[in-house]
């Protein structure tokens, strides 16, 4: 695949506001760092972020809206919640509040839980281009697993060349670092990750730092779970994949993106069923399959 580079225009929003409806990622600037933007509403299109960066494992992701508006549709926002976002945003500030049901943001956004970390970012490229899809955008930074946060279009190129179809270059960003995170879910603010904000100490009272990507929030289900099963045994709920088929199938062609878009919804059903156990099959470690693999592992060891 060809990677365009193109500056920001009236031309270019069209240009990756069709790429994005047509379930393509696009990177795109903001002002904190570079996004790897895709439509939340839709799964497949989220498993492509992941494809394209190399991730090895599911993390959720931040959402980004036009304003606060957009916002309160999706998430659920108390006083607290409501204070900051009148305070910083358009800004570097997400917000993890609790999700609001029938949304339409894909469960492989959040992967899997009940909050979502939601930004109105201050930066004239995401905003239009939020305004020209009218879709809520799921934006990781835009480099490869294990590579630097990219802060111009040139890194973007450097670090996904050849695996998105368009980047935006909209210059250098203002601010170079990734937002500050803060969870406004109930109890005091706790600060997620530090960043281009100073949150004080009034606002995020009982301030705690929990490690991105090591978060003590991750989905597991509440029943045991075995893995590589190629026959469920006893009382089991069984997730094919492939050719072992089970109560459900993660992909019956065995498309490892088409299983990464139903793990979390999977992961759910099989919870919620009447099964005491659920059992998964095997599911090849190749490409995006490691990040299945990986977020498998910890739900199975019972590891938040
Ligand atoms: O500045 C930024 O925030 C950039 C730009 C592109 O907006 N985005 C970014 O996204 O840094 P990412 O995916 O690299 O970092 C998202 C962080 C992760 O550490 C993730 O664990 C946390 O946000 N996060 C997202 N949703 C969450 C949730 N529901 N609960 C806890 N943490 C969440
Ligand atoms: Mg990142």
């Amino acid at each position: 695949m060809e990677t365009r580079v193109l500056p920001f225009t009236d031309e270019t929003i069209a240009e990756a506001a069709r790429l994005l409806l047509g379930g393509e990622p696009v990177g795109v600037p903001t002002e904190t760092v570079y996004g790897l933007a895709a439509d939340a509403t839709n799964a497949k299109a989220v498993a492509r972020i992941y494809a394209a960066k190399g991730r090895p494992s599911f993390n959720p992701l931040i959402v980004h809206v036009p304003d606060l508006a957009a916002a309160t549709d999706i998430g659920e926002f108390d006083e607290q919640a409501l204070a900051l976002a009148n305070k910083h945003w358009p800004g570097p500030l997400t917000l993890v509040v609790p999700l609001h049901e029938r949304t339409g943001i894909a469960s492989i956004v959040t992967a899997g839980l009940e909050t979502i970390g939601l930004r109105v970012p201050d930066h004239p490229a995401m905003q239009a281009l939020l305004r020209a899809t009218g879709r809520p955008l799921a934006a990781p930074s835009a480099n490869a697993s294990g590579s630097i946060s990219p802060t111009r279009a040139a890194h973007v190129l450097k670090s996904l060349g050849g695996r998105i179809p368009l980047v935006i270059d909209g210059g250098s960003t203002s601010r170079g670092i990734e937002s500050t995170i803060v969870a406004a879910t109930g109890g005091p603010l706790r600060l997620l990750r530090r960043g281009p904000l100073e949150v004080d100490a009034a606002e995020a009272s009982g301030e705690t730092i929990e490690a991105p990507g090591q978060l003590a929030s991750h989905y597991a289900p509440s029943k045991p779970l075995r893995l590589d099963v190629v026959s469920a045994a006893g009382e089991e709920f069984l997730i094919g994949f492939g050719d072992i088929d089970g109560d459900a199938n993660l992909s019956r062609k065995g498309d490892l993106i088409e299983a990464a878009t139903r793990l979390f919804d999977l992961l759910h059903d099989a919870d919620a069923s009447a099964k005491p156990r659920i059992a998964i099959a095997p599911v090849p470690s190749e490409a995006i399959g490691a990040a299945i693999n990986d977020r498998l592992r910890r739900a199975a060891a019972g590891r938040q």
